[in-house]
């Protein structure tokens, strides 16, 4: 958006007017933030709608109810909100910055010249990802007990980006409460457009109980809104679709000027031992078009949420890896992140969820090279001076399917 647009300006005016409400005015800013805080923030599996394959429709819904109310702050039906692509545009947008600007949050902890770590941002394994299980996250488990698995897209990229961003960005009750968060959303939102788009086997899931599940918001005069998920897969049913059907990979590394990477916190390192005939499978599909290639995956199992955002790289036999090592190269399989849940009501509920990270692309020649892979998990700081929290893993393992 070009700084002298009538699109930004019909936005920055319709922020500022729902921040001018009164603080406890349901129909102002913070209420508008405060269904993000009621869904993603609670300990209640029936209505979290993180960690699992709830998230890209119910955002899509919130993204298309926050439009309404900023159309109606304004009385302007054209006001759409833009997306912040990470990828292109690695800096925090100079549209939402400046004290005197409605788009601003001082409680960012990153500057206008401070550009994402690419580790962060690299959709590469997350947009060939080839179920939306991978993608977009698995059903909520029975078991209330089971670990959750949310996708790669929500994982990885989305969190990544909220721990950086940091400040109310950084947990859930708050984010929404930061106008950066709605542009964020847009893009993973169009980056679930793009998957959809990007391949015929790229299918949400058929089942009812997904299709069917409604949320419920308010809209602009505090009436209810139901949102139908089977409702919010077109995008252009929801007024508008995605100019740009690209994604853009920046390759990890090499970035000039990226913010300082930490060393602290315990790292620890599996050594998985895959059985021939599984390594003769990975390896045997080098030649194959990466459709027909063996899927092989990380998997950390049982991962508790922290106190804290929390950010991870991972490595593939890299023994000596720590939070200084480059997160580039074959041996590194991806950074994710964890945000928590429940600010305030810890020790209630030991949450816990599954991480899945991609390695098809690198498994056939790190397996030629050896039948073991050492998985090292590095927690890393992505402020100087705060330290990683501990978390507790309950198993590492490596997953081939296909
Ligand atoms: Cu419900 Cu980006 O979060």
């Amino acid at each position: 958006m070009a700084p002298d647009s009538d699109e930004l300006r019909v936005l920055r005016d319709a922020v500022r007017i729902l921040k001018a409400r009164p603080p406890g005015d349901p129909l102002g800013w913070a209420g508008l933030a405060s269904a993000h805080a009621v869904a993603c923030d609670t300990l209640d599996p029936g209505v979290q709608v993180h960690f699992g394959w709830w998230f890209l429709p119910w955002h899509r819904a919130e993204l298309y109810v926050a439009e309404k109310w900023l159309q109606a702050a304004v009385n302007e039906p054209k006001l759409a909100l833009p997306y912040w692509d990470w990828n292109r545009f690695p800096t925090i947008p100079a549209n939402y910055l400046r004290s005197d600007n409605p788009l601003n949050d001082d409680t960012r902890e990153r500057g206008p010249n401070d550009p994402i770590p690419p580790n962060l941002v690299d959709v590469s394994a997350v947009m060939t990802a080839a179920t939306f299980a991978a993608f977009g996250g698995q059903r909520f488990p029975t078991n209330p007990s089971q670990p959750q698995r949310p996708g790669s897209l929500e994982l990885r990229p989305h969190n990544n980006v909220h721990g950086w961003v940091g400040g109310n960005m950084g947990f859930f009750d708050t984010a929404g409460l930061d106008p950066l968060f709605y542009a964020h959303h847009a893009n993973v939102d169009r980056l679930w457009d793009v998957w959809v788009r990007s391949d015929p086997g790229h299918v949400n899931p058929p089942d009812a109980e997904w299709l069917d599940r409604e949320f419920e918001f308010r809209g602009p005069t505090g009436q209810p809104v139901r949102v139908a998920i089977r409702e919010v897969l077109m995008t252009e049913n929801l007024g508008y679709r995605y100019a740009d059907p690209s994604h853009e990979v920046r390759l990890a590394g090499g970035g000039a000027g990226e913010g300082p990477v930490v060393v602290a916190g315990p790292v620890s390192t599996k050594r998985v031992a895959l059985p021939p005939e599984v390594v003769e499978k990975v390896t045997g599909a080098a030649g194959k078009a990466p459709r027909d290639r063996a899927r092989v995956a990380i998997r950390l199992g049982g991962v508790k949420l922290p106190s804290q955002p929390t950010t991870f790289n991972v490595f593939v036999n890299r023994p000596d890896a720590n939070a200084e090592t480059p997160p580039e190269g074959e041996s590194f399989a991806g950074t994710f992140t964890l945000i928590p849940v429940g600010r305030g009501q810890h020790g209630k509920a030991g949450r816990s969820i599954d991480v899945a990270l991609d390695i098809s692309a690198a498994a056939p020649q790190l397996l030629r090279a050896s039948p073991e892979l050492a998985v090292r998990v590095v927690p890393v700081s992505l402020r100087q001076g705060k330290q990683p929290e501990r978390i507790t893993i309950d198993a590492i393992d490596v997953v081939v399917g296909q």
